[in-house]
């Protein structure tokens, strides 16, 4: 495996060891800092480590009382109702079983009026209360954060994205059909990534295996988003065994 100076891969041997492993990683920055600030993702990915943050909660006392939560994304226009909103999907894994306040959960309005209030709203919150200490990623087969898509730009702040049609057709499988993936969505601009003090990307399947890769030991470039990653002094990368098969 070659060296990625300052950023640290974890190879595990399961998707269940990348879940566990992940939740132990937020679950001792949650211990530490109990007013930790976290950003949070959705996705296939992190169904596992939000399975096993509910389990520590449960059965070990972890205490989200005191923690603040900022998603990534969320579909436009799309209802928070919705069973495939971002919302709903934060309350079905860990929001609807966890002690956190609902008073410090974000995530952007996907049925906002005016988006870009509502986006300039979002970074002003995350600024006034303080940033983000530790934003958990996944990532997309193009390598998309969030839902910052391959462009020409490191788009700085929140903004209203243009799905592309990989990110539609890899998503269509949350929804009855494809016509019914939302075509854009309010996503944290890379800028506001990158302000996180502390960055997990999780990455599980062999379907990740060259955008890992290309991630890690690519030239880096706005064509593909993730490889901003590689200039962030904190990044700590949790991956099956099938998504580091090409490093
Ligand atoms: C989605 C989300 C991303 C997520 C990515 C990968 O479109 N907006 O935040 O990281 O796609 O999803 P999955 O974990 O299902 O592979």
């Amino acid at each position: 495996m070659k060296q990625n100076k300052g950023i640290k891969i974890y190879v595990t041997e399961s998707y269940e060891e990348m879940s566990t492993t992940a939740a132990h990683l937020l679950g001792a920055q949650i211990r530490l800092n109990p007013t930790s600030v976290l950003g949070l993702a959705t996705g296939g990915t992190p169904v596992g480590m939000y399975k096993n943050l509910v389990r520590m909660y449960k059965e070990e006392g972890l205490d989200f009382s005191g923690i603040t939560t900022f998603n990534l994304d969320e579909y436009y226009p799309l209802s928070r109702s919705s069973d495939q909103s971002y919302y709903y999907y934060m309350t079905d894994h860990l929001f609807g079983h966890v002690n956190i306040s609902k008073d410090r959960i974000y995530i952007p309005d996907g049925e906002a009026k005016d988006v870009e209030t509502e986006c300039a709203n979002y970074d002003a919150k995350i600024e006034e209360l303080g940033g983000i200490d530790l934003q958990v990623l996944g990532i997309g087969t193009n390598g998309h954060i969030g839902f910052n898509e391959p462009d020409t730009f490191f788009p700085k702040s929140t903004h209203l994205v243009d799905l592309v049609e990989e990110t539609i057709q890899a998503n269509a499988r949350f929804f009855n059909s494809i016509d019914e993936v939302p075509k854009q969505a309010l996503s944290m601009g890379i800028g506001s990534i990158f302000k996180a003090k502390k960055i997990v990307l999780l990455a599980n399947g062999t379907h990740k295996a060259k955008i890992i890769a290309e991630t890690l030991y690519g030239n880096v470039r706005p064509e593909v988003p993730s490889t901003i990653l590689q200039f962030h002094p904190d990044v700590t990368f949790i991956l099956d065994k099938e998504a580091a098969a090409e490093l």
